[in-house]
């Protein structure tokens, strides 16, 4: 690993903290994102392990009542943001948006601990009870007939905003003749191309809408509200999130909480079953309305090692999927199948490289023996940061960085990979 790219990440962090928590990137994401400050505690604990915790502190004080982390927290009204918290109107303190975002945190508290001392044993006992709340909220309000399979209510809770696997839920949604007139800010720094298009906009405000109107009731939005499909990224990082979490409950002797998770494990390894599209030989994205599938292999759905999920035939099937995929690339792993028609290198989760995801791609396949893959794969990401710098995302096919600048999870996943080779990442 090269000291100057490392010191250049180490500086991102540090210039990206507004003070105990940490923005994405200036401007174009100014607020504190909840997936994007796990990854920055990740970062921050090869230098600073009491900023790691901090960060993963300050993320929980905006957590709300019924458990839910939100997916954004406000703590100022920036111009530079829309939708800001006058339009999601949470009424919570501080602000925040009303949905989540993909639950990675236990897993990055357990790493945290497996890497540190005794000090980071407390912090983590501290923030059980809330982690906990948390997960309850998901395996309830996101799957409130209890079928192992945790929806998402808005394509921005997976994380991949514009993925083409949220077309099919989004297509069913007529815009209102009533939605507010609204401007975008995200095109003022980034080039529209590389964002989502003002048709997805007007889908995405709609289903805020919606949720604003009926108070944030999460079991209403579930059951009524205009898009609710299963994501096999929430499912895959919630279930290993279940079984990191299952661990710190046993290493804290709790027992109650153990067995309550335990279930959620069982249920949610069957769950995974029903997100396996056999045309595709992979887990796709599906419509809990319709049934529909979404049809194409995606980087998240090589995150089933990462759960643990799957059998050994499917495995088999997802590590040649993703050979012929990296075979069509030059920088893996693509968050789109470059051999479907939807693929587009440079839009944000129609096809770009996120090294994010790459981070969690790699330690699934390291745990479960895949080794030549995942070199390739965690190779492809260094390749890109050493010849673009710390982009928000990467083309695939020519490497040129894309979105926001100096990025904080691409800058703190080269941190993590600066201390440890994937064989001996913590799990
Ligand atoms: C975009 C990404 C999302 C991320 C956020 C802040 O909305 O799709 O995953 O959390 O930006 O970086």
């Amino acid at each position: 690993m090269h000291s100057e790219l490392r010191d250049q990440a180490t500086q991102i962090l540090l210039e990206n903290d507004r003070g105990g928590y940490t923005v994405p990137t200036a401007r174009l994401y100014p607020y504190q994102w909840n997936w994007d400050s796990a990854f920055a505690a990740l970062g921050f604990s090869v230098f600073d392990r009491e900023r790691a915790w901090l960060e993963l502190d300050t993320l929980f004080e905006g957590q709300w009542a019924d458990g839910m982390v939100p997916h954004i927290i406000f703590r100022r009204d920036d111009p530079d943001y829309f939708p800001g918290p006058a339009i999601w109107q949470s009424g919570t303190t501080p602000p925040s948006s009303g949905h989540s975002q993909p639950p990675v945190v236990a897993s990055i508290i357990r790493h945290l601990m497996e890497t540190g001392g005794p000090a980071d044993r407390e912090r983590a006992k501290v923030l059980f009870p809330k982690v906990y709340a948390w997960h309850n909220w998901f395996h309830t309000m996101r799957d409130p007939d209890g079928t192992g399979l945790v929806g998402i209510v808005h394509p921005w809770e997976s994380g991949r905003d514009n993925c083409p696997d949220w077309d099919i839920g989004l297509n069913t949604i007529d815009v209102p003749g009533d939605l507010e007139r609204y401007e975008r800010r995200d095109t003022d720094s980034v080039d529209a191309e590389e964002r989502p298009t003002s048709s997805e906009y007007d889908r995405y405000l709609t289903i805020l809408k919606f949720g604003r109107e009926c108070r944030w009731d999460h079991i209403k939005i579930a059951r009524d509200g205009p898009f609710f499909m299963a994501d096999p990224g929430i499912q895959f990082i919630l279930l290993r999130a279940d079984r990191d979490l299952l661990h710190l409950a046993e290493l804290f002797d709790l027992a109650d909480h153990g067995r309550q998770i335990e279930h959620w494990i069982e249920r949610s390894v069957d769950g995974c079953q029903s997100l396996w599209n056999e045309k595709v030989g992979s887990f796709c994205a599906r419509d809990l309305r319709s049934g529909e599938f979404s049809n194409a292999m995606t980087n998240i759905s090589m995150l089933a090692f990462y759960a643990g999920a799957g059998g050994s035939d499917q495995r088999a099937r997802l590590v040649s999927h993703a050979n012929n995929i990296l075979d069509r690339c030059h920088y893996g792993f693509p968050s789109w199948d470059p051999r479907d028609d939807k693929f587009e290198s440079k839009r944000y989760w129609r096809g770009p490289v996120w090294a994010m995801a790459n981070y969690m791609i790699v330690q699934g396949l390291t745990e479960c023996g895949e080794l030549g893959l995942a070199e390739r794969i965690r190779l492809d990401t260094l390749r890109l940061i050493k010849k673009s710098g710390f982009f928000e995302y990467f083309d695939p096919i020519t490497g040129d960085g894309h979105g926001g600048t100096d990025f904080t999870w691409t800058a703190a996943i080269y941190l993590a990979w600066s201390r440890a080779r994937p064989s001996s990442q913590a799990a």
